[in-house]
């Protein structure tokens, strides 16, 4: 199957490691330039530099950018459309990660889960909207609907705002040719993601929580990429205003 991507401008919030980092290579892959952000400087050049090196036909950009940072954040949208010549497909992956319920913790997922988002569509918008194939994506969590036992946090509360976000940008946007849409990971391992340093530090736990998942495992950075790139790309054009629960079934539910 095409997905339509050849040659097709992406931005990503937060791709220079983890399931941002496997979406960008996937992106790559089919054909499409890529522009990313990651707070850590170190981190952007040499995932610009690997990145670059993955295919010549493509152009890779990458910024140091702290999505706490309003104006920074923007400036990164700016930078990105310029380098790039536009944007077709923006995807918001960061998170501010905010599990204790302190306001240092709510404040930071407002900023990077919500407003980073928010920021980046305005800014993004009207070349989505040139665009015809304009496509945005956020990463939520299956916390945005699922309680797992853990103290009350900013986290789940934020990925869920992002879903009545997305939900109003599909319906003011779709006659632009605009797509909205939110893909919720469940439990995902990559190395040197949380998950690794999770199996490291309590294996039980870690073994505990495969057996829970009814395929016995969970799910791994590229197989994440895989349904963020499909439902992002032209291929995919059918699912709008969705909520995509990409975790293996993990949570048992029906929807
Ligand atoms: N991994 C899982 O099991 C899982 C499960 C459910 C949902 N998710 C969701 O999937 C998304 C990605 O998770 P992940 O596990 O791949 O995360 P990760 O490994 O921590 O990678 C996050 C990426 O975003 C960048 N980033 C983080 N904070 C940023 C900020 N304030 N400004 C700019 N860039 C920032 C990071 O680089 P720097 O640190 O250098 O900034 C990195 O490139 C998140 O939205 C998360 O909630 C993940």
């Amino acid at each position: 199957m095409d997905l339509g991507l050849q040659d097709k401008k992406v931005v990503i919030l937060g791709g220079s490691r983890g399931i941002g980092r496997y979406a960008a290579e996937a992106f790559i892959d089919e054909g499409a330039h890529i522009a990313f952000c990651a707070r850590g400087a170190e981190g952007v050049a040499s995932a610009e530099k690997e990145m670059s090196g993955r295919s010549h036909a493509v152009r890779v950009f990458g910024q140091a950018v702290d999505l706490e940072d309003g104006d920074a954040t923007r400036g990164f949208i700016r930078s990105a459309e310029e380098a790039l010549g536009g944007i077709d497909v923006l995807i918001h992956n960061a998170s501010g990660f905010g599990m204790a319920n302190n306001e240092q913790d709510w404040r930071r997922s407002f900023e990077v889960d919500i407003m980073a988002g928010v920021r980046a569509v305005d800014e993004a918008l009207s070349a989505l909207q040139a665009s015809g194939a304009g496509s945005i994506v956020f990463i939520g969590s299956m916390a945005s609907k699922f309680h797992f036992g853990r103290p009350e946090s900013p986290y789940g509360a934020a990925k869920a705002a992002i879903r009545a976000y997305a939900n109003e940008l599909a319906q003011n946007y779709g006659r632009d040719g605009i797509r909205a849409n939110v893909i919720s990971p469940g439990a995902v391992w990559f190395p040197g993601g949380r998950w690794d340093e999770r199996k490291k530090a309590s294996p039980e736990f870690y073994a505990q929580v495969e057996k829970g998942i009814p395929l016995g495992r969970l799910g791994t950075g590229e197989e994440l990429a895989r349904i963020i790139v499909f439902t992002a790309s032209p291929a995919g054009l059918w699912l709008n205003a969705t909520h995509l629960a990409a975790d293996g079934g993990q949570v048992a539910t029906v929807d």
